[in-house]
């Protein structure tokens, strides 16, 4: 029976890039994300460029069904995942109080409970198979808090140590967790996130491409790593956010996001 790569957020960004990067290496691949448009479009191009299978689903991952409904909809189509790849996120910038509580918990929906439920579904079918990956996608906000994006980067110090945890626990097992961070990367996610100017100009001067970063991603999932910060800058940055007194880091953060 084929077996498939499960990409959430693969419409665009980061997990559209990890979808081509995968479907360079032969495998197919099962897009989710919202946006039918472009999910459509991309299983079309797939299939013609690189002769795998590619198909869709579109699901609101902030739904709290849907992860149970992704499940259902590969068992029903008897598609045997093997990678299963959390990347679909998003941001909440300014004020923790701008937002209302249903915003925030949508975000924590997508970018926690979303990840840990598809974890969960789908461990005993990445079990079955010869080898089994799953590659879940934190961030360099995951190192520190980070005032005026609390919630969110609480929500990726989540993502990075439940990954370690479960890496550790699937040690002896076929299936390895790998947590990849990014750092500013050129993507839709700044505009989602309501990220100010002085923010936006912060990030262009260190962005790195959505492609660098989804071979990175790709590479060290393949290495069964526990975990990799994406380019120089964001290791050093993750590395000083450590060494230094927390209020001094939460300072720096601060000035970029306020
Ligand atoms: N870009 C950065 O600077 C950066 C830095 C660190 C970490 N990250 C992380 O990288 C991951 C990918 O982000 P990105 O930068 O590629 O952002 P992006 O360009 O905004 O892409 C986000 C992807 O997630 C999907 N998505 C968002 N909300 C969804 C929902 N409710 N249900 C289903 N799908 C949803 C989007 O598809 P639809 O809109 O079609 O649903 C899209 O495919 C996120 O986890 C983000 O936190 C990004």
């Amino acid at each position: 029976m084929a077996q498939f790569a499960l990409i959430t957020g693969a419409s665009k960004g980061i997990g559209k890039n990890i979808v081509t990067e995968l479907a360079t290496r032969k495998n197919n691949v099962l897009l989710v994300a919202r946006t039918e448009a472009l999910l459509q479009e991309e299983c079309r191009q797939l299939r013609a460029t690189y002769g795998i299978e590619a198909f869709y689903l579109v699901a609101d991952l902030a739904n709290p069904a849907a992860p149970q409904a992704v499940y259902d909809w590969c068992a029903k189509n008897g598609y045997q995942v093997n990678i299963l790849v959390n990347n679909a996120g998003y941001g909440l910038s300014g004020l923790f109080t701008q937002y209302t509580a249903q915003q925030h918990a949508d975000m924590l929906q997508v970018n926690i409970t979303t990840l840990v439920q598809l974890t969960a579904l789908f461990l005993p079918m990445l079990k079955q198979q010869a080898r089994g990956y799953v590659l879940n996608i934190a961030s360099s906000a995951a190192y520190q808090a980070v005032p005026y994006l609390s919630a969110y980067a609480a929500s990726k110090s989540f993502v990075l140590s439940f990954s370690r945890g479960l890496h550790y626990e699937l040690k002896k097992t076929n299936v390895s967790v790998t947590a990849v961070s990014p750092g500013a990367t050129d993507t839709d996610f700044p505009n989602r996130a309501n990220v100010g100017a002085k923010g936006k100009k912060a990030a262009e001067k260190l962005n790195m491409t959505p492609e660098a970063v989804a071979i990175q991603a790709v590479n060290a999932m393949y290495a069964g790593k526990t975990e990799l910060i994406t380019g120089f800058v964001n290791k050093l940055g993750a590395a000083l956010a450590w060494l230094a007194p927390k209020a001094v880091a939460e300072k720096i953060a601060a000035s970029i996001y306020e």
